[in-house]
């Protein structure tokens, strides 16, 4: 039987995540091995070029799956009967911008393109919010898509989940399939917090393996927190393959589903759970079945706890009263 492609919708494709990402869309990784895609491309006009010379190198891949590729710089034509969405190109922090500026101008990218969504996506849309401020560019979106259930507006923390993992791997010498139910709360900035207080490294509580608080708290949280500005540093240029890496991980737990026992962080619209502000797009743990995500309920959290996931979500509000001010949500 020949499957209907899915519609993914990239935007920011011409950028260095774009490229990473398209390709690994495009061999079936995003999906799945059976499953055919074919690509929408929203660019700004000056990028439209580069991402047509993109779509020439996903053409010479020859990739079995790929049944199409159109380009535009119209969010109108680029979301409709789009699928999967997911919202790479944003406006960068340059030198002299304020808080309150990147907001704006994030605003005028993510508001128009959460429209669109609203007015020309599929039933089933699934959104995934990368370019940053994540968490709030899914809010603006979110926001402008009042006929699309929240719940699929979503921002990526996974990064920052496999940095984590990564980190307890190389302290502990246990390899990353062995490390499950870690937890990353909050904002996709440097206030995020990585819980390992529910992880099992190797079927044992994770903070008994390692049971020494200060690392925790003064290498491992702060390591995995400020990782992306590291890697700018290191790099000159931020996150590109790991990000792209995180991205595809996403969208494939959402709609393939978590392992038994285990669970991943996405941002999510909070529900109130955890004392997390409704509506706020945060990260919590979570499980995935059949399309469909549910947060881990019933988790005790401790002191240590408590104090950073609250400190990540007074930013979240913060950033939230912001764009409420600037009339964006
Ligand atoms: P980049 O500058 O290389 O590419 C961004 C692309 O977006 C450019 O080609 C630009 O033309 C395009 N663009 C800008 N405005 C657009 C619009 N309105 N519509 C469509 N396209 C538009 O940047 P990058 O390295 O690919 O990073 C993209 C974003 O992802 C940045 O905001 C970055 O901070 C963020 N990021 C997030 C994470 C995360 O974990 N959430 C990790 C890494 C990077
Ligand atoms: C990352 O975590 O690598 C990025 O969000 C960093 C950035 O500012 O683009």
């Amino acid at each position: 039987m020949t499957r209907t492609p899915v519609n993914v919708t990239v935007t920011g494709a011409a950028g260095q995540i774009g490229y990473a990402l398209l390709f690994r869309i495009a061999s079936g990784q995003l999906l799945g091995a059976d499953v055919p895609v074919r690509l929408r491309l929203l660019e700004i006009p000056q990028g439209l070029k580069a991402a047509e010379g993109t779509a020439m190198e996903l053409d010479d891949c020859a990739f079995p799956l790929l049944r199409g590729i159109d380009i535009t710089d119209d969010p109108n034509i680029a979301f409709d009967g789009a699928n999967v969405a997911l919202l790479v190109g944003a406006r960068p922090r340059t030198k002299g911008m304020e808080r309150g500026d990147l907001l704006e101008a994030n605003g005028g990218i993510f508001k128009p393109q959460g429209k669109a969504i609203n007015d020309h996506a599929a039933d089933d849309i699934k959104v995934l919010v990368v370019g940053n401020p994540a968490n709030t560019n899914a809010l603006i979106a979110q926001a402008a898509a009042p006929d699309v259930p929240a719940e699929r507006f979503t921002a990526m923390t996974r990064l920052d989940h496999n940095r984590a993992l990564s980190q307890l791997a190389a302290k502990t010498g246990v390899p990353v399939s062995e490390i499950k139910r870690l937890t990353i709360w909050g904002n996709h900035s440097a206030t995020q917090y990585p819980d390992v207080f529910h992880a099992e490294i190797a079927g044992k509580n994770a903070a008994e393996v390692i049971d020494d608080q200060s690392w925790l708290a003064d290498t491992f949280i702060p390591t995995v927190a400020k990782r992306g500005a590291a890697i700018i540093e290191a790099r000159g240029a931020s996150s590109a393959a790991s990000a792209a890496n995180a991205a595809i991980d996403h969208i494939h737990t959402w709609v393939n589903g978590t392992a038994e026992g285990d669970w991943t962080s996405m941002g999510i619209p909070s529900d109130g759970s955890y004392g997390v502000a409704e509506g706020l797009i945060s990260s919590f743990p979570v499980t995935c079945k059949d399309g469909k995500y549910e947060i881990v309920q019933g988790l005790d959290i401790n002191e240590f706890s408590r104090t950073r996931i609250d400190a990540s979500v007074k930013e979240l509000e913060e950033e939230r009263e912001a764009v409420r001010g600037l009339g964006l949500i």
